[in-house]
């Protein structure tokens, strides 16, 4: 396993499209081991394999309670309600902001075991799901948010 480097915003490849994994071969595998221990590293809580460099359609998370998911080819299925809450972007070191998400997300993905999942988020989770699938697409949270948030008021969980 390998702490990678993260890919800054201004890069262009985080304005691009990631590309499916039609099969999930051990260098997937090793990615998926590389995007955690990065993620651990960085002290983050979501990271797409955009930002290492990879434009694959791989994303990992981990949950305010250490619950670790590893999504190929996530799409969300079904969005419910509405939250607005503080969000910031490891691509993007020392912005945060307040985006509008859906309060609850459920996403279908293949795990590395290339099984078929499904996944409800709520609140944290929710953002997340979000957050990472939009870089799939080479979208960033900055483009959605609804008001930059001041130092005083930053609480860090990203
Ligand atoms: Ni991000």
């Amino acid at each position: 396993m390998a702490v990678l480097n993260i890919v800054k915003e201004g890069d262009p490849i985080l304005r691009k499209t990631s590309r499916p994994v039609e099969e999930i071969t051990p260098r997937i595998l090793t990615l998926l081991d590389d995007m955690v221990e990065t993620m651990h590293a960085a002290k983050g809580c979501g990271l797409a394999a955009v930002q290492v460099g990879v434009l694959r359609r791989v994303v990992v998370i981990e949950d305010e309670d250490g619950t670790l998911y590893e999504l190929i080819n996530p799409r969300i299925v079904a969005r419910a309600g509405t939250q607005e809450e503080s969000e910031g972007c490891l691509s993007i070191p020392g912005v945060y902001g307040i985006t509008r998400r859906p309060r609850a997300v459920t996403v279908r993905a293949l795990d590395r075991h290339g099984n078929e999942v499904e996944y409800t988020g709520k609140g944290l989770l929710a953002r997340a799901f979000c957050h990472e699938l939009d870089h799939l697409d080479g979208t960033l949270f900055i483009d959605k948010m609804l008001r930059r948030l001041g130092r005083d008021e930053v609480e860090v969980d990203e």
